[in-house]
């Protein structure tokens, strides 16, 4: 049977949490890619451990929202990294999108639909009028519009997206125990996999406390 791949959100600062993280996650029975944003790309230390990585799937959650000559200019100033997949807000627009995907090269350029943390509620706060679902969905036709290569959204709208955008979808916002955080549009490891999802990003319920019990949580729950 095909691995069930993660990505496991590595937010810390601290490089020994890190180095714990992807040592308690190797050789399990399930496939890690490792997701460095913006707390560990941004620290001292963590350019710097990201370019010795050797084998892993690295995904650079950078979350670009600029101008096209911007994340343009980005794109260019991360090459040496060579990072499997990078992020990119779908709201940045198709000219940003498609000038970044111009440059991105042999790295996976990843649209970020609305945040797994917004709700309908918070969206009209922000002054959008439509809801969730039809957002997301119309930035979907703008990520396929632009050539991306995969799309973030949360595991509720995967079917929705799915039925245009034909490549890789990665959820956030998975949740298997009960404290949903921040996050207000959860679902389960095995909910997420079952509309479609072909990655799924765990971080706090993996990586608060004990890893490798995490872990086994995680393969128990999936194994259900
Ligand atoms: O700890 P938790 O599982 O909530 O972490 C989710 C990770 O996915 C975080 O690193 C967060 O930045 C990222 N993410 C997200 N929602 C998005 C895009 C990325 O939660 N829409």
């Amino acid at each position: 049977m095909k691995k069930s791949k993660i990505f496991v959100a590595c937010d810390s600062t601290n490089i020994s949490k890190i180095k714990k993280i992807i040592k308690h996650s190797s050789n399990t029975k399930l496939k890690f890619g490792y997701k460095f944003g913006l707390e560990f790309l941004n620290s001292k230390h963590g350019r710097n451990f990201v370019s010795k990585l050797k084998k892993k799937v690295i995904f650079a959650d950078l979350k670009l929202h600029d101008i096209p000559n911007t994340c343009v200019s980005a794109i260019k100033a991360i090459k040496d990294l060579k990072f499997n997949y990078l992020t990119i807000h779908i709201s940045s627009g198709l000219q940003a999108l498609k000038a970044a995907k111009k440059v991105s090269g042999s790295i996976r350029l990843v649209g970020v639909s609305i945040l797994t943390s917004l709700d309908n509620k918070e969206l009209k706060e922000i002054g959008f009028n439509k809801e969730v679902k039809k957002l997301v969905l119309h930035q979907a036709k703008l990520a396929k519009k632009a050539g991306l290569d995969a799309i973030v959204c949360s595991a509720q709208e995967v079917k929705i997206v799915k039925k245009i955008f034909k490549k890789e979808i990665i959820t956030p916002g998975i949740r298997f125990n009960s404290n949903t955080n921040d996050q207000k549009r959860v679902l389960t490891p095995k909910q997420a996999y079952k509309n479609g999802a072909d990655w799924i990003v765990i971080g706090r319920n993996i990586t608060k406390g004990k890893i490798r019990e995490n872990i086994q949580k995680l393969i128990d729950h999936l194994n259900q």
